[in-house]
């Protein structure tokens, strides 16, 4: 039958033993849920106009009386997808009905500053604001939007606020292929269902919760038919787990990135999501008997964590046989990259730890962020090349706001190896111990932060400012 596939493999938590012991397991095997669409209010072409209200929302996760309290986006969990053209011009409400002040941040996006919901613009609690920005030609991609409110933004992303954002281009060479959406968060509960506030562990190596659920959803069922080939696009929206992803028994092409296509497809056998990473797949249906039909995450090592890590294999959502279909064509070549050339300016970013200070631990080149600080300048339209040094005990993913950036090599033991394709992007894992380098232009001017997307340790300091002024 249709759904054999899935048989053997059926859901254990991945935890051992979950915090909330006697809680029976979520429900699982339930077909993948649609993000649903945030409807575009506008009359005419061109604009998006859209509301978005952050505020507390009661779901039942085991479908029977238990309530668990969420913070939710337009009583969405995650929050509604925001599907765009490119040269769309923006106009979304925000309304802030929690008790915490917060912001909406436009997470890869090339905004204005003063529209990127960093947490120098918050909104207080019952307060209201528009964002408003265009999407310049050449920003298709896959992106997404969070709470970003100073030294909230784990636990308001924690309790549910975090939503899917594309934006699409009128020359879309795999429009042809049907598209599914996987946006993965971590939910972490306690003994009694509800979502558990973070521990000193979860402050230190990073919140992991019992749960990692895609689209809201434990091990959802996804449908594929043999042969047939889908567009999968992901968003690791967990706080701090490193997903190493892969489908052992289909094909699986990486087309895309943070910032969109690749030039060309890559071959791949799995994908290294960190947190806040977005991703393009080609899924080509390869049911084989004996080789596990679901999508899997692989054990990983971020470095020399105090924690139990994952041993094996565990089945994030199964894949279900649903027919066969002819191979529909994957071009050859996507869309032209070009190099960035040489820089006009570099500089070295160091990630540290210091575990003898409790009020400081996660330090970029030395210091702990300070919002009144501003730790460089810069100049719009010039070339940046930068070193990410990772001398850390632990893994920390890199995140620049206000534009995309290309990864020119990263260290692997000690040596340097050139990155093997070009691929914009704005998250880049630096592994314990590595180096990465990168290369950019910032097109707009004003304060841009950059830092760890380990929200726990980005909400401890682990971030820094740099201001880009106009020639
Ligand atoms: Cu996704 Cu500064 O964040
Ligand atoms: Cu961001
Ligand atoms: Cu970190």
């Amino acid at each position: 039958s249709d759904h054999a596939a899935m048989g053997h493999q059926m859901p254990t938590p991945l935890a051992a033993a979950p915090v909330g012991g006697p809680l029976p397991p979520l429900p699982s095997g339930e077909h993948l849920p649609a993000l649903p669409l945030l409807a575009n209010q506008a009359q005419e072409a061109g604009r998006f106009v859209a509301a978005l209200e952050a505020a507390p929302l009661q779901a039942a996760l085991w479908g029977d009386g238990r309530q668990t309290a969420f913070w939710a986006y337009n009583a969405s969990l995650p929050g509604p997808l925001i599907e765009l053209w490119e040269g769309d011009q923006l106009e979304i409400s925000f309304s802030n009905r929690l008790s915490q002040p917060s912001t909406i941040h436009w997470h890869g996006l090339p905004v204005p500053a003063e529209q990127d919901g960093n947490p120098h613009d918050p909104v207080p609690p019952g307060a209201q604001r528009q964002y408003r920005f265009t999407l310049p030609a050449g920003s298709a991609g896959t992106y997404w939007y969070h709470p970003h409110p100073h030294g909230h933004t784990a636990e308001q992303a924690f309790r549910g606020l975090a939503g899917a954002l594309i934006v699409r281009s009128r020359n879309d060479p795999l429009r042809h292929l049907p598209e599914q959406h996987l946006l993965f968060s971590d939910l972490k509960l306690d003994a009694d269902g509800q979502v558990a506030a973070n521990n000193m562990a979860d402050l230190h190596d990073g919140r992991e919760g019992q749960y990692v659920l895609i689209n809201g959803a434990w091990q959802p069922m996804i449908p594929l038919a043999q042969g047939e080939r889908q567009r999968w696009r992901l968003w690791n929206a967990t706080s701090s787990r490193i997903l190493k992803l892969a489908l052992p028994a289909h094909e699986v092409q990486l087309v895309g990135t943070d910032g969109g296509l690749l030039a060309a497809p890559q071959t791949i056998d799995s994908l290294l999501l960190s947190p806040g990473e977005r991703a393009e797949l080609v899924v080509t249906g390869r049911f084989r008997d004996g080789v596990p039909a679901g999508l899997i995450s692989q054990p990983y090592r971020r470095g020399k964590m105090m924690h139990a890590e994952q041993q094996q294999d565990e089945v994030l959502a199964g894949v279900m046989q649903h027919g066969m279909r002819p191979t529909q064509a994957l071009p050859a070549t996507l869309r032209p990259i070009a190099p960035l050339g040489a820089p006009g300016y570099r500089r070295r970013i160091e990630f540290s730890e210091n575990m003898a200070d409790m009020s400081a631990m996660f330090l970029i080149n030395g210091r702990r962020y300070d919002m009144n600080r501003i730790d460089g300048s810069g100049k719009v339209g010039r070339i940046e090349e930068w070193e990410l040094v990772g001398n850390a005990h632990m893994d920390h993913p890199f995140h620049l706001h206000g534009t995309q950036f290309q990864v020119l090599a990263r260290t692997v033991d000690g040596l340097w190896e050139d990155e093997p394709y070009l691929a914009w992007r704005d998250v880049v894992n630096v592994a314990a111990g590595q180096s990465v380098r990168i290369r950019f232009v910032q097109q707009l001017p004003g304060l841009r932060m950059f830092h760890c997307h380990i929200l726990e340790h980005e909400d401890q300091g682990m971030m820094a400012q740099i201001d880009f002024l106009a020639e």
